[in-house]
């Protein structure tokens, strides 16, 4: 992003004219730079939701809202998905900036495989938490405490301290979230296999049993890449903010990403893929019809929601709701099944296409609609859906993270209010109080 000389905004207020640089992006749009509004004249913009605010420069992930595009470092999400895709070397390149060579893939698995296990303690603590906690709390808290454990780690301004944190949280993310689901099920730890590529590792985590290997079909190895790959990185989201929000008070990495893990949670964002599962199953088993979910999601009295649709950006199809979609139907041709939450998800899209509220509010399936169909396929219990969003998104959290510290110009993010209660009230004595 440049700042365009030739051309500036012009505030008026009170009768003063203020002239601001307007910056523009690699496609074009444009950006006006408030920053030094307030020091210099006293005054903030209003915009709680963020909605027309950038909070930073990014060189990360593109994505062309009115046109349904996503790009990573440039290169269109499409192009990850054949012939074989690989979440660790997306992770690379969202990290780093470029596409691994050979050696380097190599260094960054053997760096992977080298911290797959959990220390002791932290696997000990698996056994203290109540068997039905949810599996987000638990990767929440155990992504904080990975500062316990890896200490060393913590500082920052040092590229091999951070290399050393961003790999021991990818890799350790696999082992806690399937830890997580088996603690949930009650079944013993497994440890992970370093013959295993990173994919394989996490499905052999969560469903070998001891002296029984989890068989791990090519075709799943292939969809469960793809579903984390799909994931992760969507420039400033929710979670993506919260993670530049801690870390720019220059909070470590396993802390900046555990508040990541907390934003995701909610079901307006990454928990959205689980309510999308509610809905399909309880229109399978007859609780309501496809009609009658269209008819409450358009109701304004009805806090409802027709869950996978919409988005803030996205003013058209998700790509990767299109992509998720085909690898269902591919998995479900290969293993030669089907899921009847298939039939119905996609009832409910061709409703919407042909319904005036949907279209006039440029309301699409999102990423959420059709992932947790294709996480069933692949045999992850639907409490473990926002989990896998997790950890698909954990790489472009760290991007983010590290694009946010190389920059010398990023300051603490500490935005402004309009303050409406009172003001200069007296302090009363609790025995005046009545
Ligand atoms: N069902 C019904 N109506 C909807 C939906 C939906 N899923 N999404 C948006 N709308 C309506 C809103 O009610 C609003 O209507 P109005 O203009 O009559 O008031 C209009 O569309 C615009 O919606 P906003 O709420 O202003 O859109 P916003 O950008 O704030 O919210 C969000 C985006 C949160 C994703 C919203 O579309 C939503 O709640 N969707 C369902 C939850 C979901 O799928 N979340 C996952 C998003 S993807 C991700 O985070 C990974």
């Amino acid at each position: 992003m440049s700042e365009n000389i030739s051309k500036k905004a012009f505030l008026e207020i009170d009768g003063k004219r203020i002239e601001l640089p307007v910056l523009t992006a690699s496609d074009g749009s444009q950006s006006v730079d408030v920053s030094k509004l307030y020091d210099s004249h006293g005054i903030t913009t209003f915009d709680p939701s963020l909605n027309s605010t950038s909070i930073c420069q990014s060189a990360i992930t593109y994505i062309d809202g009115d046109k349904g595009t996503l790009c990573y470092r440039g290169i269109p999400i499409e192009q990850f998905d054949r012939p074989r895709p690989n979440f660790i070397e997306v992770s690379y390149l969202l990290i780093f900036g470029t596409l691994p060579t050979r050696q380097e893939l190599t260094d960054f698995r053997n760096r992977l495989t080298s911290h797959e296990l959990l220390h002791e303690g932290l696997r000990r603590q698996f056994g203290d938490v109540p068997p039905k906690s949810p599996p987000m709390a638990i990767l929440s808290a155990m992504f904080s405490q990975l500062a316990c454990y890896h200490e060393k780690f913590l500082p920052l301004g040092d590229e091999e301290l951070f290399v050393e944190a961003a790999t021991r949280l990818i890799s350790k993310a696999r082992t806690i979230a399937a830890y997580a689901y088996r603690r949930s099920q009650g079944l013993p730890f497994t440890y992970p296999d370093p013959a295993l590529l990173y994919c394989a590792n996490f499905l052999h985590l969560m469903f070998s049993i001891p002296y029984q290997q989890y068989i791990i079909g090519e075709e799943i190895e292939s969809a469960m890449n793809l579903v984390l790959i799909l994931h992760a990185d969507h420039e400033q989201n929710c979670s993506t903010t919260a993670v530049r929000t801690v870390g720019s008070a220059k909070a470590n990495l396993f802390a900046a990403c555990a508040a990541g893990v907390s934003a995701l949670w909610g079901p307006l964002h990454g928990g959205a893929n689980v309510e999308v599962m509610k809905m399909l199953e309880k229109i399978y088993s007859g609780g309501m019809t496809a009609e009658d979910c269209i008819a409450a999601a358009k109701d304004k009295t009805n806090p409802f929601k027709l869950f996978g649709f919409g988005h803030r950006v996205y003013k058209n199809y998700d790509p990767r709701a299109k992509i998720l979609q085909a690898a269902a139907e591919r998995v479900f041709a290969q293993l030669r099944t089907n899921d009847p939450l298939l039939d119905i998800a996609r009832k409910l899209e061709e409703l919407t296409l042909k319904d005036s509220y949907f279209i006039d509010r440029k309301l699409y399936p999102n990423v959420d609609f059709y992932s947790g169909i294709l996480l069933r396929a692949i045999g992850i219990p639907t409490n473990m859906f926002t989990v896998i969003f997790a950890l698909g998104r954990l790489p472009g959290w760290i991007a983010q993270w590290k694009e946010l510290h190389d920059s010398p110009s990023q300051k603490i993010m500490r935005p402004r209010q309009i303050y409406t209660g009172g003001i200069q009230k007296n302090y009363v004595p609790i025995e005046k109080r009545g």
